[in-house]
């Protein structure tokens, strides 16, 4: 059981935990990780100090759970993810969803980086998760159901409406362009192919990124209410004369960064005393 285990940073998460019950977390992807160092008394606790979490092999991905305060609320933000490409399972990617289920937590907030689609979404600039399309064509729900989880999870309303609602109006009162949209997940690694990019149009998708849908499968599986937030970071192939890169990716979620930050944190302030 996770929180029995012996390392000095599982006990640190366990005694987090037993202090302050933090109910919010936070998933901080590639190029977006200011809100790991926005909190107050951090505590970091590398994945390889917990059992089951894979350490992510890409550069600029980082990989530990920073315990903290933000806005005065308990958090634990993940800084970092596991990604199918990397050549994990998708149990192993959805391993610290599990494990921040199993701690008590209740609301996920993922973000993750995002070629656009849709022309309204102009890089770098911030798209709410609507709804997503699950192109990986894996599931971490597969074999035996787990304690907690159902069987056949519903998907109709994969993330939260109040808290997106909440997001709409914490980034108008700040003055911060949210558009709001569909994420299409895809196995990656490498990026898409123009024809990939109008067929993903054609199946309804805004956005796209290698992350998170199979995380949000598992949320729900565990009954957590999700909000999801994309950094576009690029404009996706085909759609703009430039080619993709890895670098141009990180650098454009740093420049967008500190809005996902200020949004996030506004979020989470209306979550305190709720
Ligand atoms: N495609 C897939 N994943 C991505 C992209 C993209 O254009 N940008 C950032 N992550």
């Amino acid at each position: 059981m996770h929180l029995h285990h012996a390392s000095g940073g599982a006990r640190a998460v366990d005694e987090f935990v037993a202090a302050h019950r933090p109910r919010v977390a936070i998933v901080a992807g590639s190029g977006l990780h200011g809100l790991a160092d926005a909190l107050d008394h951090a505590v970091h606790v590398p994945f390889s100090d917990l059992p089951g979490i894979p350490s992510p092999t890409v550069a600029g991905h980082g990989g530990e759970l920073v315990c903290g305060m933000l806005e005065s609320l308990p958090v634990i933000v993940q800084r970092g993810r596991a990604h199918l490409y990397e050549g994990h399972a998708p149990e192993a990617v959805v391993e610290s969803v599990r494990f921040l289920a199993a701690i008590g937590v209740d609301t996920l907030i993922v973000t993750n980086a995002a070629g656009a689609l849709r022309t309204a979404l102009r890089p770098p600039t911030l798209m709410l998760i609507a709804d997503h399309v699950n192109l990986t064509f894996r599931s971490a729900l597969g074999g035996a159901v787990r304690e907690g989880e159902e069987r056949f999870p519903d998907m109709s309303a994969p993330y939260d409406a109040a808290l997106r609602a909440r997001a709409r109006q914490v980034a108008r009162t700040l003055g911060i362009a949210l558009e709001e949209g569909v994420y299409a997940g895809v196995l990656g690694p490498s990026y898409e192919t123009p024809a990939e990019i109008r067929m993903l149009a054609r199946f309804g998708a805004d956005a796209v990124g290698m992350s998170t849908v199979n995380e949000v499968i598992a949320a729900r599986a565990l009954g957590l209410r999700v909000l999801g937030i994309s950094a576009i970071t690029n404009v996706a192939a085909g759609l703009s004369p430039s080619r993709l890169s890895h670098g141009d990716v990180l650098r454009a979620g740093e420049r967008v960064s500190s809005n996902l930050e200020r949004v996030v944190r506004g979020v989470v302030r209306t979550l305190a005393g709720t």
